[in-house]
């Protein structure tokens, strides 16, 4: 199979990890005879430095150019007192609207190996295994007026929530359609109590949730959901929440798994190009020291192959290689001991080399059978 596959590290930590990442996919590709081309691309705040704007023209037409995209990370310090319009975030908000990328999924699923890393103790987060299904492309990211404001005379600020109703149906039915297709269960997180725009949300969940029968819906106020997220994790298989709400619920469940450096993502368009990236941030603290978790990056490069591309077992060589290096105890440094940690760059070579494994053993059992 031959792909193109657009690769916006950014800033921060995204250039080490989805360097480690091009050479696990580059490694499938030799495994199972594919073609992948790679074309890199600018985003965040390096595109600020060189281009002046944080998502160039380029950078749109070389995605667009692309069957998928793989982003790092954006943002870092040195922007942070840039004008709204001119922060690393912006190019990454655009590109979500650009390419209607509506559909966020992160899937929160705990690893046997790392029971012990999470700040949960294990007979709760055991067994975890759900996704959130965070809408991208509204809501309060994006709703005008977004300004400084007077208003009755005062100094005044206002951001705005806005949904159009098509919006708020379609990821409700992408969540029931995967949800069709897990455990049959989707909670619908919002704050009905007290904003219109939930109460709207609401009514379109029990109106796609009629076209459902086999799925059940029930309905979560955010402040609840968070507190059910540590209190009983294991009772939850869709989440699906508006941008907001699924921005800081999904770092919160982060934590049920270890490490936010675990967590990786898609984001879905109604055009079939789609994105993936890292649950994280670009971590400015540790950036250029070899010491960020890739796997994050490196799971959503399966995600990519699955998804975009329908290669099943190319997805799973790869999470099953992760899983390997896991049980085999290696562990980057937010999951390390003291003194214990392996670089980014080497547990991207271990999980290079365990991708061989599986394969190996199947080119025996051939020769033989
Ligand atoms: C995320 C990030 C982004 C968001 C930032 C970088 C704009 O936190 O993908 O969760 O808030 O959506
Ligand atoms: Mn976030």
């Amino acid at each position: 199979m031959k792909k193109t596959i657009a690769l916006l590290p950014g800033d921060g930590i995204g250039k080490e990890v989805v360097d480690v990442t091009v050479d696990i996919l580059k490694a499938i590709a030799e495994h199972f005879h594919h073609q992948f081309q790679f074309n890199y691309g600018l985003i965040g705040g390096d595109a600020i430095d060189q281009k002046g704007t944080p998502l160039p023209e380029e950078t749109i037409a070389i995605c667009k150019d692309s069957d998928a995209i793989i982003l790092g990370a954006v943002g870092g310090p040195k922007w942070d007192q840039n004008p709204m319009e001119l922060r690393p975030e912006r190019g990454l908000l655009a590109l979500r609207k650009e390419l209607d990328l509506f559909a966020n999924l992160r899937p929160i699923k705990t690893f046997e190996s790392l029971l012990d890393s999470s700040p949960l103790k294990k007979e709760y987060v055991n067994g975890v295994d759900f996704v959130i299904v965070r809408e991208l492309t509204g809501g309060l990211y994006f709703g005008k007026p977004s300004e400084r404001i007077v208003h009755e005379g005062e100094d005044a600020v206002v951001d705005t929530l806005l949904y159009k109703r098509y919006e708020i149906e379609r990821i409700l039915v992408s969540a029931f359609e995967i949800a069709s297709k897990r455990r049959k269960h989707v909670t619908s997180v919002d704050k009905a109590n007290v904003l219109e725009s939930s109460r709207v949300w609401r009514e379109v969940a029990e109106e796609v949730a009629a076209r459902y029968p086999d799925v059940t819906l029930e309905h979560m106020l955010v402040d609840n959901a968070a507190m059910q997220l540590i209190r009983s994790p294991k009772q939850f298989d869709v989440i699906v929440t508006e941008n907001m709400f699924g921005d800081i619920l999904s770092d919160e469940a982060s934590m049920i798994t270890g490490s936010l450096g675990l967590l990786s993502s898609a984001s879905l368009s109604s055009s079939g190009l789609h994105l993936f990236e890292p649950v994280h941030g670009s971590a400015p603290d540790i950036a250029g020291k070899n010491i960020a978790n890739p796997i994050a990056t490196i799971l959503s490069a399966a995600m990519m192959l699955r998804q975009s591309f329908g290669l099943e077992e190319e997805a799973k060589a790869i999470e099953k290689a992760v899983d390997n290096v896991l049980n085999a105890g290696n562990r980057t440094a937010d999951l390390a001991e003291d003194g214990k940690a392996v670089s980014t760059k080497q547990i991207g070579e271990e999980i290079k080399n365990a991708l061989g494994d599986d394969h190996a053993i199947l080119n025996i059992m051939e020769a033989y059978s």
